[in-house]
């Protein structure tokens, strides 16, 4: 059996950080109201020359060297990214040339906070069918780019960011399941109400900005979440006691203590870089364990489960061996 193992992590941050009491200075908020209600403490902000793109090289590059490989030993290369560069070509493209590699298919997958463990998934059956030996799989996002600084409803939660990890084919484990849904029927609850081709654009020329009823997503979260714990566990025929490390995607540190009490996990085995770097979306998972693997958090043989939940809805899990 071929299994995709995680051989090298990466991330990369923005230069700027903006703090609450930066952002209280902006719009109707607190510190103190931000911190109770999210967990976030700062965030950090794209400046001028950094981009969904840049800041996705940046965290490629390390993920690539932590490998011990070089960019010509990637045979596919997955971004997950909300906020791409250009419309097209795909940022996974504009990363590959950065990269300076030739050939192998590039492509963009958008699945707001969910995009890396669908992008994680993707790159799993090309490795497991054989299509693809060594595979660089990518969150990056610029959300400051698509955030209202007038709506204190969504601009307190947002960072940008990037991370980024490596797989290759494996005979021991590995990945030992992926599971990824959506239901389209949720898109009123979160959404940027605009796109490139969207009718009315041509006659409003409103900014596009993220829209969210942040309660009632809230509530689909911490349920969707729970029975995504259940899947995973079922699918694998594993208890709650097997798994070592939870590494959630980081919206909100009541949701991550929600799906940390549904596992009955101490929240000291719960990767939280949610007071650091808000909520990166696609990013938020792979800088978290890149984060835990270069402090040696997170040990060779651990068993880890990454779980998301975004806007679509979508929903998924990543369960692996380390
Ligand atoms: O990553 C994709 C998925 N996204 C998420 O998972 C986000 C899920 N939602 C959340 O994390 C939370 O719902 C929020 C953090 C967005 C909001 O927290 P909440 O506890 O659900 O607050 P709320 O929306 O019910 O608002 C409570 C009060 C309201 O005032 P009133 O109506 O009670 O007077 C808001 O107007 O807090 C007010 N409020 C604020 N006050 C100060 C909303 N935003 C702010 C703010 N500063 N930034």
């Amino acid at each position: 059996m071929i299994y995709s193992k995680i051989t090298g992590t990466g991330s990369c941050l923005p230069q700027n950080v903006m703090t609450n009491v930066d952002l209280e200075k902006i719009v109707d908020t607190t510190d103190e109201w931000i911190q109770e209600r999210t967990g976030i403490k700062q965030r950090y902000i794209a400046t001028d020359e950094e981009s969904t793109g840049s800041l996705g090289v940046g965290a490629a590059k390390k993920a690539i060297e932590a490998a011990g490989l070089s960019a010509d030993d990637i045979d596919l290369i997955i971004l997950a990214t909300t906020t791409p560069d250009k419309i097209f070509p795909s940022t996974a493209c504009l990363i590959q040339k950065e990269l300076g590699i030739k050939n192998c298919p590039a492509f963009d997958v958008q699945a707001v906070c969910t995009g890396f463990v669908y992008a994680l998934s993707i790159a799993d059956k090309f490795i497991k069918t054989g299509s693809a030996k060594t595979a660089l799989v990518i969150g990056a996002e610029t959300l400051s780019r698509i955030i209202d600084w007038k709506d204190r409803n969504t601009c307190v939660l947002f960072g940008d960011g990037a991370g980024a990890v490596v797989i290759q084919a494996s005979e021991s484990p590995g990945i030992l399941s992926t599971h990824i849904h959506s239901d389209g029927s949720y898109e009123h609850l979160l959404r940027v109400p605009q796109g490139v081709a969207t009718p009315e654009l041509h006659k409003s020329h409103k900014k596009p900005f993220i829209e969210m009823k942040g309660n009632e997503v809230f509530k689909m979260a911490v349920k969707t979440l729970g029975r995504i714990v259940d899947e995973t566990l079922a699918a694998n025929n594993m208890q709650k006691e097997d798994i070592d490390w939870l590494i959630p995607h980081q919206a909100n540190i009541r949701i991550i203590a929600a799906t940390a009490k549904k596992l009955k996990m101490s929240m000291d085995r719960v990767v939280v870089t949610v007071d650091q770097h808000g909520n990166t979306s696609a990013a938020s998972v792979p800088l978290a364990f890149d984060l835990a693997v270069r402090e040696q958090r997170i040990k060779p043989g651990e068993t880890l489960l990454m779980e998301a939940f975004g806007g679509g809805f979508t929903w998924g899990s990543v369960l692996l061996k380390y």
